[in-house]
């Protein structure tokens, strides 16, 4: 599947920070639970791969992705681990080129116009906009859907339940990213419920 395909599965695509891998499958059921098929596991700590890997192995019905892909050799990690996609705050030639190689999709991030051209003409039409509400905000991707009417964006960074709304009503918004859904300290104080209720409240948002 395409980075295009896996991000119209929901509006909001939780970034989620796993410290225990055994926790991932009752993450992912409680994600689930309320509706949410698409995720991004960062990798920011040492369970993070093992919990792609579980989830990849055991829910296949997520969509599981590997976040925070800082060097070719995380975007490699991430393959061998299970994960469908490849997700960077930035991109560098070589993470680009190892996703390539291993042929998992990348979401790249940019957060200025040239940024974003220089994706646009390695061949990519979705990016990550990071950090959304820091380098721009609303205001700054509402006033490229004109002259980059080809981009479409997955804004992250700032954005929590009460503001994904209006990112989604933006023309050039595919989906948000955001880690309000499931925190870490909710997955480690076994807190699923709220997660699910989270779930359940993100994916009523709409994306016009
Ligand atoms: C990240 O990569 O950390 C995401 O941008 C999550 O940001 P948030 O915690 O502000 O939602």
């Amino acid at each position: 599947m395409n980075i295009s395909k896996i991000l119209s599965i929901s509006p909001v695509m939780p970034v989620i920070l796993v410290e225990q891998a055994d926790r991932a499958i009752q993450l992912g059921e409680a994600l689930l639970a309320g509706g949410i098929k698409t995720i991004e596991i960062t990798l920011r700590t040492s369970a993070a791969l093992s919990a792609i890997e579980h989830l990849a192995k055991n829910l296949p019905e997520i969509h599981v992705g590997a976040g925070t892909i800082l060097t070719k050799e995380h975007a490699r990690e991430a393959q061998n681990s299970g994960a469908k996609f490849c997700v960077s705050p930035g991109f560098t030639p070589s993470i680009i080129n190892a996703c390539y190689e291993c042929n998992i999709p990348l979401l790249p991030g940019a957060s200025t116009v040239s940024e974003m051209l220089t994706l646009s003409e390695a061949g990519f039409s979705e990016i990550k906009f990071f950090p959304a509400s820091a380098a721009g905000g609303i205001k700054f991707i509402k006033s490229l859907a004109s002259p980059l009417p080809n981009l479409k964006f997955c804004p992250t960074g700032g954005i929590f339940y009460e503001t994904a709304q209006e990112w989604l009503s933006l023309v050039n918004v595919i989906c948000v990213g955001g880690s309000w859904i499931a925190p870490a300290k909710d997955i480690n104080d076994n807190n699923f419920t709220d997660i699910t209720n989270r779930a359940k409240q993100a994916t009523k948002l709409v994306k016009y």
